[in-house]
């Protein structure tokens, strides 16, 4: 069984080697960085499955393998379409991709884990999820699909919807864990 890294809301924690550390930079350098505005504006539902969906699809399931993440969506690239894609946690899936995904059930039972975001760089907050839930959808070739989630891939699947409402983790944390995450952020943004 190969190690299971970490993984901690939309990123998985691994050791990289040189190489996948520049893939890693660069793939981050493609996803939009809080404050960017369209982190905050709510995606438009898909109407045509055509080539240029599967394209951007294709680009975003790169995206999150180089980024070393787990799951991405469309408004992190500043597309406003309600278009993500996650890591399912099994081993023979491809990277899953949902095209207008609607939560259909959703445990009672809630936990909560710290979650960091790949367009929060640097931070890790609390953030309370429901424990299981099914989310149905469309693939990017129109087909309905639908996915009974446990574990971080029903954290990687709510925080992803979250993004396609213009919802960050900050909106979902303690106001303290809040406040120290603006402060890891302040400084990155005069920086960068
Ligand atoms: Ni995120």
């Amino acid at each position: 069984m190969p190690v299971v890294a970490q993984i901690e809301g939309e990123i998985r924690e691994q050791e990289l080697d040189a190489e996948g550390e520049t893939r890693r930079r660069l793939a981050l350098a493609q996803i939009r960085q809080y404050p960017d505005p369209a982190l905050r504006m709510p995606a438009k539902p898909v109407e045509e499955f055509d080539d240029e969906l599967r394209r951007l699809v294709d680009r975003m399931r790169a995206l999150m393998v180089d980024a070393s993440g787990v799951g991405l969506a469309a408004t992190q690239l500043g597309i406003l379409r309600r278009v993500f894609v996650f890591d399912t946690g099994e081993d023979d899936e491809e990277v899953a991709a949902l095209v207008n995904p609607e939560l259909v059930r959703r445990s009672d039972e809630a936990g909560t884990d710290d979650e960091g975001c790949l367009s929060l760089q640097g931070v890790l907050v609390p953030v309370e999820r429901a424990v299981t839930v099914r989310i149905e959808g469309r693939n990017e070739r129109g087909e309905q699909v639908g996915y009974d989630l446990e574990g971080f891939a029903a954290r990687a699947v709510q925080h992803e919807l979250d993004h396609l409402d213009g919802v960050l983790i900050l909106d979902r944390t303690t106001s303290e864990a809040r406040r120290a995450a603006m402060g890891t952020l302040r400084p990155r943004v005069v920086i960068g």
